[in-house]
């Protein structure tokens, strides 16, 4: 695809309760509101082949296979995804507004889950390839605070396969995601999401400005 008409690609990550979901929505909307074509996205997800592979995944049926199982599971799920629905959107000059990709599985089935950092390496080597995200907002809030917004935010329904995990597995999971961003500073942004929703909407937005200047990409034709 040729870089000048390309779309870009922007993802969204963190811990639970973290408020992505909420910002993908708000980035899409301000970056529909230059003109620009936006997909919205997640994984695990994001495909119909892909959101299978979600409810196997969250509804904790794939635990027995252990970290580097589920990794190959959100592997498979991310290849369908780049193939039906993010790859065919940068092609054809959209925005695609991810919520979570492969540096979850960095974080939580690598760091937290205690896979080798090469077998995780490799691994997003084969399923992601060159198409690694243009930026990656990582959405930074304390675990406590993340689980409660969590709980909160599900009401009465139980905690899925993660947030299920102790605290412990969630503070290393924070710690995770900082490092992925102080090791790609040029593709990572760390967001204080701690802040007002529509504070985290501006922090972001100043970003995403800064590092793709949406407002000089070319608009879809008439
Ligand atoms: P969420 O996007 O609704 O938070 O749910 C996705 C859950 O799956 C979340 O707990 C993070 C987890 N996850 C991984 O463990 N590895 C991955 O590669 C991805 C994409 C998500």
């Amino acid at each position: 695809m040729s870089p000048s008409t390309r779309g870009r690609f922007i993802t969204l990550e963190g811990g639970e309760g973290a408020g992505k979901s909420v910002q993908a929505k708000r980035l899409e909307e301000k970056l529909k509101s230059l003109g620009l074509e936006v997909v919205r996205t997640r994984e695990p997800g994001g495909s119909p082949q892909a959101e299978a592979l979600r409810e196997a995944i969250l509804s904790g049926f794939a635990a027995p296979f252990g970290p580097e199982g589920e990794a190959i599971l959100f592997g498979a799920a991310r290849i369908d995804h780049l193939d039906t629905t993010i790859l065919p959107a940068l092609a054809r000059g959209a925005w695609v507004v991810c919520d979570r990709f492969a540096d979850s599985t960095r974080a939580y089935q690598g760091v937290a889950g205690n896979l080798p950092a090469a077998y995780v390496a490799r691994l997003e080597q084969v399923v992601v390839g060159p198409n690694s995200p243009d930026l990656t907002l990582i959405l930074d809030i304390p675990a406590e605070t993340g689980l409660k917004r969590a709980a909160k935010r599900r009401g009465k329904g139980g905690a899925d396969r993660f947030e299920a995990e102790a605290l412990a597995f969630h503070q290393t999971l924070r710690r995770a995601f900082l490092d992925i961003a102080s090791a790609e500073p040029q593709r990572c942004a760390v967001i204080d999401a701690l802040k007002p929703p529509k504070d985290v909407a501006a922090a972001i937005w100043s970003v995403v400005e800064a590092r793709l200047d949406p407002t000089s990409a070319p608009k879809p034709g008439p």
